[in-house]
């Protein structure tokens, strides 16, 4: 060893290089071209519906949201060295599918605003938006089988069946004063983390990433979505409808146990227990300021966030194989993206 090469006690020990991230302007200016790309072949699909049926899936197609799926799916595929084509198609597939859940969750949610506009189901009710989901699916999964091979298929299909059995276990689960954390979080990796983890592993997939490498991309995925999902039941609390331009308030109204009441659960004296119990399991919304008040007593707020910010690690540490990429700077904004949001939940603007 050369004698400069050691290091004395005393020495200072250099700080680690900062983990490459992009902040969220920077990745949003990284991926503008593809989600522009993935938001007109969307839009193109509404011509391979029935005449008859166009106008609702123009009404579906056509709004983008945050399209959180497309940018895992680019940010994934950049990892994996330069993005085609077929990651495209890919985002259009999965995000396809993300739309027939969200128009299939507004009739069991009852909710009235999506995207900030009225749901497909406030729109032309229950019965046409039910199939029109099914529509949604069936066309999402034709276009899967266009893949010269049938893992991408295979994939899409059943990454689609977790999450519509993640919303049947919610839906059994509605009510459940009893319900574990452990059950809460299977129902989120099933119903939301799958399509996140599909999205950046397949990403990986076509940009021929090693199997070591996608299975880091899942994890990843599967940390997010969690965190995201979490994040989005504390939305529901103490987000406001006009900034997340949805419906909120459901998961209450519709006996949802999410984390910050399963935690004022726990720790609750058993009268505040059953007094909780009893408004979760027959719901009026003039026990909303009751159930604030039980969630700041037990500090529920910050727990949950503290259990977000657990899985954002989760997600930050499963990309340490990956090499270093803007794709993986990328992936990494993300976190912190989403733990800067999860800060601001409570805070009166
Ligand atoms: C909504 O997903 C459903 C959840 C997983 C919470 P998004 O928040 O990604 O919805 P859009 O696509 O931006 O509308
Ligand atoms: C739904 O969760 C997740 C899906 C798989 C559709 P939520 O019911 O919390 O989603 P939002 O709040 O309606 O977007
Ligand atoms: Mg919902
Ligand atoms: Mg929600």
């Amino acid at each position: 060893m050369l004698a400069t090469e050691i290091r004395t006690p005393s020495a200072p020990i250099a700080a680690p290089p900062p983990e490459p991230s992009f902040a969220w302007k920077q990745i949003m200016e990284a991926v503008e071209p593809f989600l522009g790309a993935v938001a007109r072949r969307l839009a193109a699909q509404t011509e391979e519906f029935e005449p008859q049926i166009a106008a609702y899936a123009r009404y579906a197609l056509t709004v983008q949201g945050k399209q959180l799926r497309p940018i895992l799916v680019s940010l994934a595929g950049e990892t994996a060295g330069k993005l085609n084509d077929s990651h495209v198609t890919l985002a259009v597939i999965i995000e396809m599918v993300h739309l027939a859940t969200l128009v299939h969750d507004d009739v069991i949610d009852e909710a009235k605003l999506r995207r900030g506009r009225p749901t497909l189901a406030a729109t032309w009710g229950n019965e046409i938006s039910v199939l029109l989901g099914d529509c949604l699916f069936a066309h999402a999964l034709k276009l899967a089988a266009g893949f010269p091979t049938p893992e991408i298929c295979r994939a899409v299909a059943s990454a689609t069946n977790t999450v519509c059995a993640g919303e049947i276990l919610q839906t059994r689960s509605r009510g459940d004063f009893e319900i574990t954390r452990e059950h809460y979080f299977k129902i989120l990796g099933m119903k939301t983390a799958e399509l996140f983890a599909l999205s950046c592993e397949l990403g990986g997939f076509l940009g021929q990433a090693n199997p070591a490498r996608r299975e880091a991309l899942r994890q990843y995925g599967m940390a997010l979505g969690t965190a995201y999902q979490v994040y989005d039941d504390c939305l529901d609390l103490f987000g406001s409808e006009a900034t997340a331009g949805k419906t909120l308030g459901a998961d209450l109204a519709k006996g949802k146990m999410t984390l910050p009441i399963l935690i004022v659960r726990d720790q609750a004296k058993p009268s505040e227990q059953n007094q909780l119990r009893q408004w979760v399991q027959k719901w009026d919304p003039s026990h909303f300021p009751d159930v604030l008040a039980l969630i700041q007593k037990y500090d529920a707020l910050a727990e949950s966030q503290a259990i977000i910010e657990q899985q954002l690690t989760a997600a930050r540490q499963a990309l340490a194989i990956l090499p270093v990429s803007d794709g993986r700077a990328g992936l990494n904004g993300l976190t912190h993206f989403l733990a800067e949001q999860t800060n601001a939940l409570g805070v009166i603007e």
